[in-house]
């Protein structure tokens, strides 16, 4: 029996979605090519990402290299920690993930070491899955693409393992950008590479795939949101570290959860929301929809916190879609360190506070005298000694690197007061982070449908396939269909065709086989609109909508079609009111 995945990827690859990268020369797992339809498809869900995160967060949009050289990478951990453990077959040299090898006989595979997994791999003699044969000792496999850079080999790459480090390492232009202002957001739609040990997902697992990431800067005083409010009703469907221990979900406003710590904090809590109402806008159905916390053994090395966005799938089970992190100040710190640059930020206080500190005076009538030319430098340096260095019999300062004796009648100190506008801080990083070829997917797989529909006028097939995608995401908005391919039918459906390009509307014009093929055609692309035009147009000037989903037809007028269709696709107008019920 066919399950969904693959009704989908069989319509995805006929019409034009979804087809396997290097097809004509028998392809390579972990790559796909997004067809004309494909491709449309998920431009569209890119840019309804672009209209939440970039237009209405205000975080703008930046473009980095996919290329990133060696120290960033080092920096971010990626040299050294991203891995998977890796097992190959001793008889076949099949390669496999140690850690999916051994889920039937341990809890959690993926927190043991590459030496654990070999002694259980062993213990319950797990054979290769393809031949039987024996399997090697399991290794870590570094997952990044490693290249260089020029002629010569002298310079190490990595093709980026996320795009999130481009943003990272742009910290400094972008505080400026932002006029030294947190919080702040930096958004990035592109590319990122994981040479996945044996992608057997099909669609779901790829070597190379694009994620639209937000990198969003913050006081770390401070994770309280400004548009909290606006989101606070909002319920989801929790699935929390505890939830999981305990082996249950639950549906909670986001206000609550927030309120009672299951969510940390209200920034947190809000990326959620925005996340949720991506989701749903695109086509994902919230039924199919949770969120689930990483539990403390599986978060990132990165992550602090971490809530995932997982979608069902009928083959799939829950998959992650989206990754809500708390990254803290890992990355900055780490690229400070290994940059040696400060990565920080100057936060002035509303109103400056009192703070009362231990000063040491150096006495210049003592110091003077004593140590004429050397006198300026070696006060400096006395002012900076603590509390606990004038303890001691002798005072000790270093001054050009040479240990200088001072007497304790040079010096006096006390407790000064004074007033502090502000301090410097590393600022924390909330990163949602989208997996846009799954979402891609899960929301053809959530939209189709197979239909036993009721016979339309010139239709011979009883199965209907239906996309009901969300029309503002259909790759095809309109279909244009005369009747017959008469002149005095296909010159006004030439006038539609070209008043709704005008208005920006993907349109197919498709005059061939009956009426009923042709709407069925558009129905399993999930074109949402179809325009007949038929003897009536001539005599009247009006022209039949058919909607995709009800099927329901009404008759509007040819003038002003485009607004007509425009204001249903991007502006909620119902399909009653696009015209007068036939
Ligand atoms: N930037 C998070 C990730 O790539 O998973």
């Amino acid at each position: 029996m066919t399950d969904k995945y693959e009704q989908v990827i069989e319509l995805a690859k006929r019409r034009g979605f979804l087809w396997n990268s290097f097809e004509l020369y028998g392809g390579t797992a972990g790559f796909y090519d997004y067809g004309p339809l494909g491709a449309m498809l998920k431009r569209r869900v890119e840019n309804i990402w672009r209209d939440i995160f970039v237009i209405n967060e205000e975080y703008y949009e930046i473009e980095v290299p996919t290329i990133g050289i060696e120290d960033i990478f080092i920096a971010s951990g990626h040299v050294g920690g991203f891995s998977d453990p890796l097992t190959e077959c001793l008889k076949c040299k099949e390669a496999f993930r140690a850690d999916h090898l051994v889920g039937d006989v341990v809890e959690n595979p993926d927190t043991l070491s590459a030496d654990e997994l070999t002694v259980v791999i062993g213990k319950h003699n797990i054979k290769c899955p393809e031949c039987g044969g024996g399997l090697g000792k399991v290794y870590e496999f570094n997952l990044m693409f490693k290249t260089s850079i020029g002629p010569g080999g002298k310079r190490s790459g990595y093709l980026r393992p996320e795009t999130a480090q481009g943003m990272f390492v742009d910290f400094p232009r972008l505080l400026k950008f932002y006029r030294d202002r947190l919080p702040f957001g930096v958004t990035q739609i592109g590319k990122a590479y994981r040479n996945e040990i044996s992608p057997r997902q099909g669609v779901i697992r790829l070597r190379e795939f694009t994620q639209a990431e937000a990198e969003i800067f913050i006081d770390p005083r401070d994770k309280t949101h400004p548009k909290f409010g606006e989101i606070s009703d909002i319920i989801l469907v929790l699935y929390s570290q505890k939830g999981q221990e305990q082996g249950s979900s639950e549906k909670m406003s986001i206000g609550d959860a927030v309120q009672n710590k299951i969510i940390a904090h209200q920034f947190l809590g809000y990326c959620l929301a925005r996340t949720y109402q991506f989701l749903v806008r695109v086509g994902v159905s919230p039924e199919k929809l949770r969120f689930r916390q990483h539990m403390k053994d599986e978060m990132a090395h990165y992550a602090a916190d971490c809530w995932d966005a997982e979608i069902q799938s009928d083959r799939f089970g829950w998959v992650e879609v989206v990754g809500i992190a708390d990254r803290t100040d890992y990355d900055l710190k780490a690229h400070a360190k290994q940059s040696e640059t400060e990565l920080n930020v100057y936060v002035s206080y509303d109103k400056p506070i009192k703070v009362e500190r231990f000063a040491v005076k150096p006495n210049m009538g003592v110091l003077g005298p004593m140590f004429k030319g050397n006198a300026g430098k070696i006060a400096n340096a006395l002012k900076l000694l603590k509390s606990e260095d004038l303890s001691g019999e002798t005072i000790e300062v270093v001054v050009d690197g040479k240990v200088i004796q001072v007497d304790k009648e040079a010096v006096s100190f006390e407790n000064v007061t004074e007033e502090v506008h502000g301090e410097t801080i590393i600022p924390h990083v909330i990163e949602p982070s989208f997996g846009i070829d799954r979402i891609t997917y899960s929301l053809l797989e959530h939209s189709y449908f197979e239909e036993e529909a009721k016979v339309e006028e010139g239709e011979e097939e009883e199965k209907r396939i239906v996309l009901r995608l969300p029309p503002e995401v259909a790759p095809v908005q309109a279909a244009v269909l005369p009747l017959l391919t008469r002149k005095e039918l296909i010159d006004p459906a030439n006038k539609i065709v070209k008043a709704l390009r005008k208005a920006g509307i993907l349109v197919a014009f498709d005059d061939s086989g009956t009426i009923g093929r042709r709407y069925r055609r558009n129905d399993e692309i999930g074109t949402p609109y179809s325009i007949t035009v038929d003897y009536q147009t001539i005599d009247d000037g009006t022209v039949t909508i058919r909607d995709r989903d009800s099927m329901k037809q009404v008759r509007a007028g040819m003038d002003g079609i485009e607004e007509n269709i425009y204001d249903m696709i991007y502006k909620g107008k119902s399909f009653d009111e696009a015209g007068r019920k036939v």
